[in-house]
């Protein structure tokens, strides 16, 4: 009764080899046992089960591979990415991580995201509607040009400045705050132009879903480590050319001074 087809047709969805189209694999939320985090991204390519849906033990070849397979992002990257991510958890000698541990406060984890209350205010982690509202409010246009990505996160760095007393950067915190404008615009947008479609954006961090249906593909272009240097340098250009920008200062505190969790 169940014949080499009945294996064939599962195979793929449990391999998700290189050549599989996004939109051909099957999406679904994350159950009760499932555990998602602070990367809109990583939580996406999870319930896509680019990554284990479960959220959790993610190894290097899982991450690059799936980074690869959805985004066309290159090993190296990918590679960097991931020897980030596995600092995060907590047992000594780790090569695996949960998006969970994604959510410890000052590794990666950092005030003033765009979709997420900082830490102080007890949730880091989930979608929040009143913080990603005010991200929205500077992308004035249908399409996201740099400097708007970088109005946006100033204006949340500002908020953030005024509304908590515990607000403040590590480097790492403040490479990867940038990172993440840039990766936005690179991966779901023309890395050249540094344009991307705001319906896109808004799709990604509110159904944490590729935008596919919406017209989004896979970039055909490889994008390297330098791809992302580069529009971390323009992110950080428009930053200074914002308006208090230049003159914005933050506090800077230690990186993994804040193992809460
Ligand atoms: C946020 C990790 C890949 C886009 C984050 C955060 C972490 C993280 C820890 C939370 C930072 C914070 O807001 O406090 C990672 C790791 C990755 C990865 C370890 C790869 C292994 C990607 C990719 C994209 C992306 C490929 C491409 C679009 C974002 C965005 C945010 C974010 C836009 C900001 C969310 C917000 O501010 O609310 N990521 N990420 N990430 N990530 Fe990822
Ligand atoms: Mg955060």
């Amino acid at each position: 009764k169940f014949g080499v087809f009945t294996v064939i047709s599962v195979a793929p969805v449990l391999a998700h080899p290189s050549w599989y189209h996004p939109s051909s694999l099957p999406w679904a939320p994350s159950g009760p046992n499932d555990v998602r985090g602070p990367c809109p991204m990583l939580n996406t390519l999870a319930n896509h089960g680019f990554l284990p849906h479960s959220g959790k033990g993610i190894s290097a070849v899982d991450t690059v591979n799936a980074l690869n397979s959805a985004l066309n992002i290159n090993q190296s990257l990918a590679q960097f990415l991931f020897d980030n991510a596995v600092t995060t958890n907590p047992a000594p000698n780790a090569t695996t991580f949960s998006l969970e541990n994604l959510d410890r406060h000052d590794i990666l984890e950092h005030d003033a995201s765009l979709s997420r209350a900082d830490y102080y205010f007890g949730d880091d982690h989930t979608f929040n509607q009143t913080v990603f509202d005010e991200t929205r409010s500077y992308w004035t246009k249908p399409i996201i040009d740099v400097q708007a990505g970088a109005n946006a996160r100033l204006a949340r760095v500002r908020t953030s400045n005024a509304t908590n007393p515990t607000f403040g950067f590590s480097q790492l915190g403040t490479e990867f705050s940038v990172g993440e404008t840039a990766a936005y615009i690179i991966v779901l947008g023309d890395k050249t132009a540094g344009l991307v479609n705001r319906s896109f954006v808004e799709y990604l961090f509110n159904h944490e879903r590729l935008p596919t249906e919406l017209g989004w593909q896979r970039p055909t272009d490889q994008i390297t480590t330098s791809d992302l240097s580069n529009m971390i340098d323009r992110v950080v250009n428009a930053s200074s050319n914002a308006s208090g920008g230049a003159a914005l200062k933050v506090r800077q505190v230690d990186a993994h001074s804040g193992f809460h969790r």
